[in-house]
């Protein structure tokens, strides 16, 4: 296990690790019931990934493993999926998941992922960011994970955003959303900001009011 005390220490207003392990370990019995209205985002987001057989895919922060089964169906046997998660007992709901699914193309790691270990599958041809505001408001992790992308390949990050200001019941959700399961509310505006430098061909959708984004782009070489 990669300890993640050592992440955050420069970034005062920034994710706490030690925080979001607190959170997670909590929340990870109940998760997969509470995470259940967000399937048609999920799948929208995997939608955007474009992936296919033989293709290789991060889940970054894959938590109890809920991308996991369609990421694995859509690579296939021939393709590779990694699942980097810090929490062990998010991560152990994902291994459970994973051994009922037979599919052994499906790999986890534990760790934070801006320490993840990605020799043996980089470059990768997709990263999924599902609703994964800690890690992309981290600069650190966000490059480290861009680097691990093949030039073209495909990269989506999907979670909750501030709605426009007349929305107030989508930012009350937000705010009460957010403060329950991130540990920093900085960057909601546009979360997926920090990965705009390395993306080209960027597409985004506003749901459920403009309180949800899906920001899918290509690596650019
Ligand atoms: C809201 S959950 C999303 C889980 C999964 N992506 C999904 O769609 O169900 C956020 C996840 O990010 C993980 N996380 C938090 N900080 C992280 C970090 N620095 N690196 C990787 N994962 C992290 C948490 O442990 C948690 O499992």
């Amino acid at each position: 296990m990669v300890k993640p005390e050592a992440n955050h220490a420069a970034l005062p207003h920034g994710p706490d690790a030690d925080a979001a392990m607190a959170q997670y370990e909590e929340r990870a019995g109940r998760y997969d019931w509470e995470l259940a209205a967000f399937e048609p985002v999920r799948r929208a987001a995997i939608e955007q990934l474009a992936i296919g057989p033989g293709q290789s895919v991060v889940d970054v922060g894959c938590g109890t493993g809920l991308s996991l089964p369609l990421l694995g169906a859509a690579v296939g046997p021939r393709g590779r999926v990694l699942g980097v998660e810090p929490s062990p007992g998010m991560l152990s709901r994902a291994r459970a998941r994973v051994v009922g699914m037979r599919m052994p193309w499906i790999e986890l790691q534990q760790s934070v992922a801006e320490l993840a270990d990605f020799s043996g599958i980089a470059p990768v041809d997709a990263m999924l960011f599902h609703f994964t505001h800690d890690v992309l408001r981290n600069p650190r992790a966000v490059q480290w994970l861009m680097s691990q992308v093949k030039p073209g390949g495909r990269v989506v990050a999907a979670g909750l955003q501030w709605a426009p200001l007349w929305a107030v019941p989508a930012n009350l959700f937000v705010w009460s959303a957010a403060m329950y399961s991130t540990t920093c509310l900085e960057g909601l505006a546009c979360p997926w900001d920090l990965l705009r430098p390395y993306l080209c061909e960027v597409e985004e959708q506003s749901l459920w009011a403009g309180s949800i984004y899906i920001a899918a782009g290509r690596r650019r070489d």
